[in-house]
């Protein structure tokens, strides 16, 4: 059984996890219609569901130990960006959040001697540093690139296949 302060908890993370969903998804929907990013526009959508999914494990932890998964309201994410490089540093700027969060929940399972809580969040912690890992890549490749075409054309290409370990 969770203590309410965990719910509480744990209903926020559903909602920063829904929020970085509908960031990505905006990321997707801005790079779809930038020309030759084809690659980006499919790690953003694919990012966005990992992110659904993220809070969907959320829902159904909180709701199996005798709480109540609350589907957030949203606020609409940032739409557009200066360049590529913007959006991406954004992104990483998130995730460290995220990992602060997940970080806090920790914290809190320990505090209150929920173990089992504890448990499950190991699985975020571990995902945690291969997002941060990921996101760190893409932004050292493209401050690599700066302004050069042909090496964005690479990093287009590339990112499909650079996923997590
Ligand atoms: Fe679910 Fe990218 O944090």
């Amino acid at each position: 059984m969770l203590s309410q302060n965990m719910k509480e908890a744990l209903n926020r993370q559903v909602l920063m996890e829904a929020q970085s969903s509908q960031a990505y998804l905006a990321m997707g929907s801005w790079a779809e219609i930038q020309p030759g990013l084809k690659g980006v526009t499919q790690f953003f959508f694919r990012h966005s569901d990992e992110e659904r999914m993220h809070m969907l494990k959320l829902i159904h932890y909180i709701n199996e130990r005798g709480g109540f998964g609350i589907i957030p309201a949203l606020d609409q994410p940032v739409l557009t960006f200066v360049s590529l490089k913007k959006a991406f540093e954004q992104l990483f700027e998130h995730e460290v959040k995220v990992s602060e969060s997940i970080n806090n929940l920790v914290e809190i399972a320990l505090t209150e001697k929920d173990y089992a809580t504890h448990n499950f969040l190991q699985w975020y912690v571990m995902e945690q540093v291969e997002e941060e890992r990921l996101a760190r890549e893409c932004n050292d490749k493209l401050e690599m690139i700066g302004d050069d075409k042909s090496g964005l054309y690479l990093f287009d290409r590339d990112i499909m296949t650079m996923d997590k370990e």
